[in-house]
């Protein structure tokens, strides 16, 4: 993984003062100057994202996320770009300097291949943690992208629906589990999930704060929809004891659309059927089809690192601004359940 580098704009942006500030800031010693590299007879100012979460520090600006969000991405309906987009969403959270994990559940490991990180046969997932009882910190993995780790997937994560039923509080161990990390704070935890309503995707479920729905633009995606809220409404009341003592099943769900199609007659239904039936829920940001994506999924890259100038690279972008935005300053919170 190649990993970022910011110019002064962007990095005067990110730390939120104008980069005016930042340079008069860098004359007077109150915070370290941009690492230099030349180029030919051009020397270039730059920083990397660890200086991002320095300078807010040194400035005394709270973290981007004060608390911590667990982002679960699902959707009944397979194929809608839970893992594709799961995968870079994370890596553009990490390129704000936010302290990001990824944890992919799902034994076909797409999330994982598609932040560029090799699962060997050995390697240990979430499985060894919840089946096995072994040290959630032990199976953080670090990529190269010095704020993302990753608890990459396994083909053993294939049989975890046989196991989990014998254990105790079978529905809350990936909670437990993630409040027994010690390695880092993340504040934002990304999941990638199967398309179906298993054990682990309970569990999933459970521990989330914000759920991510991608979905396509088409009809049959309304089914796979309804039924995920339905269920949805069906364990807010089951769990009703641990719900109420949260204030409800999430905090927040975002409907996006992804594979968008502007010139398809289709796609423009969908999203007026959408924004009459889910309004609450409907993200602005759409995810336009966009070919580089798919590359990207297949050269298992980010979006990010293979082509961060395509369109497909920009929505996603817009999507974590939308969505950390909404999680800081817009109430988006879900208090029932709508079937
Ligand atoms: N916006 C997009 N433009 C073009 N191709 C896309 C886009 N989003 C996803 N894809 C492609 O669609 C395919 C399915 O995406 P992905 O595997 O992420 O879906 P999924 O929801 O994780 O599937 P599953 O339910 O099997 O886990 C992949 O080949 C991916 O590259
Ligand atoms: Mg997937």
């Amino acid at each position: 993984m190649n990993v970022k580098t910011y110019s002064t704009k962007e990095f005067a942006k990110i730390v939120g003062i104008s980069k005016n500030h930042l340079l008069k800031l860098e004359l007077e010693g109150k915070v370290p100057a941009a690492k230099r590299v030349q180029r030919g007879k051009i020397e270039h100012r730059f920083y990397t994202v660890e200086d991002i979460v320095v300078y807010r520090e040194i400035l005394g600006m709270p973290p981007i996320i004060d608390k911590r969000r667990t982002q679960l991405f699902l959707n009944f309906k397979g194929g809608t770009g839970k893992s594709t987009i799961s995968a870079s969403y994370a890596y553009a959270v990490a390129e704000l300097g936010i302290e990001t994990l990824a944890i992919d559940l799902d034994a076909q490991q797409h999330m994982t291949k598609c932040l560029g990180f090799e699962a060997k046969r050995d390697t240990n997932s979430i499985y060894e943690v919840l089946i096995d009882n072994k040290d959630i910190n032990e199976v953080i993995a670090h990529t190269k992208m010095p704020t993302l780790d990753i608890i990459p997937a396994n083909i053993k994560l294939s049989v975890i629906e046989n196991r989990l039923p014998n254990k105790e509080m079978k529905e809350f161990l990936l909670t437990s589990a993630l409040n027994k990390i010690k390695l880092k704070d993340y504040k934002i935890i990304v999941i990638d999930s199967l398309p179906n309503i298993t054990l682990l995707n309970k569990n999933a479920i459970l521990c989330a704060t914000d759920l991510l729905i991608p979905v396509l633009p088409d009809f049959f995606s309304f089914d796979g929809l309804g039924l995920l809220f339905e269920e949805l409404a069906r364990m807010e009341s089951a769990f009703s004891l641990y719900t109420e003592f949260r204030g409800g099943l999430l905090d927040n769900i975002y409907v996006f659309i992804n594979q968008y199609r502007s010139n398809e007659v289709m796609s423009r239904q969908s999203r007026g059927a959408l924004e009459k039936n889910y309004a609450d829920y409907l993200c602005e940001t759409m995810i336009a089809y966009n070919t580089k994506i798919a590359q990207s999924t297949a050269a298992g890259m980010p979006i990010f690192q293979y082509n961060r100038s395509c369109t497909g690279a920009k929505h996603i972008k817009a999507l974590v601004d939308e969505i950390l935005k909404i999680s800081q300053n817009r109430k988006k919170k879900v208090k029932k359940i709508q079937k």
